[in-house]
């Protein structure tokens, strides 16, 4: 592991073998940087789609969007990998109620924990020394945790790996990118207020930037589910991603709406899409991974 759980989180080259609860092995050196280049391009290359969920801000539903496209791709019978990279924040395994998971190491590899047979899950918060305190990482420490992070793990061939990228436009989402290179593409996650808007409009470019495809814009939040009678009250303007993505020649994949059951499910670690599989909101995240099921279509390995 990167960092065991009581120690400083001093180094991101400490071996991945150290507390997943496997004591016999020792630790291996730290891999040589070509090494390790060569490690990530072999397991990405068995990967035949990559989606990254970006935000231009904090809190508007990534990892909810993330947690429950996966979970809507492997309902429909694709292997996938859900990749929570957020060091700052995970909650992917919370949302899935694996929170108490180790990952376990074969070979000096990570291997993701099988969620379903054909919904394998990694979150760099199982490596992390603690869940509830808030880790402050050097800018290259990141870069390089992230990296090897990527390295390390043993997808196995998937069809999808839905990642859960840290919010923002900042060094880690661009960490992410880079590193995993040769994208399916972004789904890009706002809200209806405006300040979320004008931060979406500055990831779109920041996705021109990084040469990484806009698969779409989704408006989570968007109107109120009422707990009482399921109908849609609109609790703030409504509309306003769907208006951005037009402007910026983007497309848009839908709305999801504010609904109290996502929490719950959420909080009891449960995904909301198997929980609630006939709701207005599932079939509105079905809705969002349409042009993903476009692009499995088109066929080919995207490398
Ligand atoms: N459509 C929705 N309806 C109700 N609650 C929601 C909805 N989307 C997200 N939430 C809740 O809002 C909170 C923030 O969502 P989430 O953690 O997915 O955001 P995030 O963008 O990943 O945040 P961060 O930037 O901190 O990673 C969570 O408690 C989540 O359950
Ligand atoms: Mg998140
Ligand atoms: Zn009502």
């Amino acid at each position: 592991m990167y960092v065991s759980r009581n120690d400083e989180p001093t180094t991101a080259h400490a071996s991945a073998a150290s507390s997943c609860g496997c004591s016999t092995q020792a630790s291996p050196p730290s891999p040589a940087p070509a090494a390790e280049d060569a490690r990530l391009h072999e397991r990405l290359a068995q990967i035949d789609h990559k989606v990254v969920v970006l935000s231009g801000k904090g809190g508007v539903g990534k990892s909810t969007v993330a947690v429950n496209v996966a979970v809507a791709l492997a309902s429909q019978g694709f292997t996938v990998g859900l990749l929570d990279i957020d060091l700052h924040g995970p909650s992917v395994p919370l949302m899935l109620g694996l929170e108490d998971a180790q990952p376990t190491n074969h070979e000096g590899a990570l291997v993701p924990l099988e969620f379903a047979t054909n919904l394998k899950v990694m979150s760099i918060g199982f490596l992390l020394p603690s869940r509830s305190d808030p880790v402050i990482w050097r800018g290259p420490l990141k870069h390089s945790l992230i990296k090897q992070f990527l390295s390390d793990v043993e997808w196995g061939q998937l069809d999808y790996l839905i990642v859960d990228a840290p919010p923002g436009t900042g060094d880690e989402p661009l960490s992410v990118i880079q590193l995993l290179g040769n994208l399916d593409g972004a789904l890009l996650v706002t809200t209806p207020q405006e300040v979320a808007l004008s931060d979406v409009r500055k990831c779109v470019r920041f996705c021109g930037e990084v040469n990484c495809p806009v698969l779409g814009i989704i408006e989570n939040m968007s109107g109120l589910v009422c707990p009482h009678c399921g109908e849609t009250i609109d609790v703030f303007r409504r509309g306003g991603g769907a208006s951005l993505a037009r402007q910026m020649g983007v497309p848009f994949l839908g709305e999801i709406p504010l609904d109290p059951a996502l929490v719950r499910a959420a909080d009891a670690g449960k995904p909301y899409m198997t929980a609630y599989a006939n709701s207005a909101t599932a079939q509105a995240f079905r809705q969002a991974i349409k042009p993903l099921l476009a692009q499995a279509k088109q066929g080919g390995s995207q490398g």
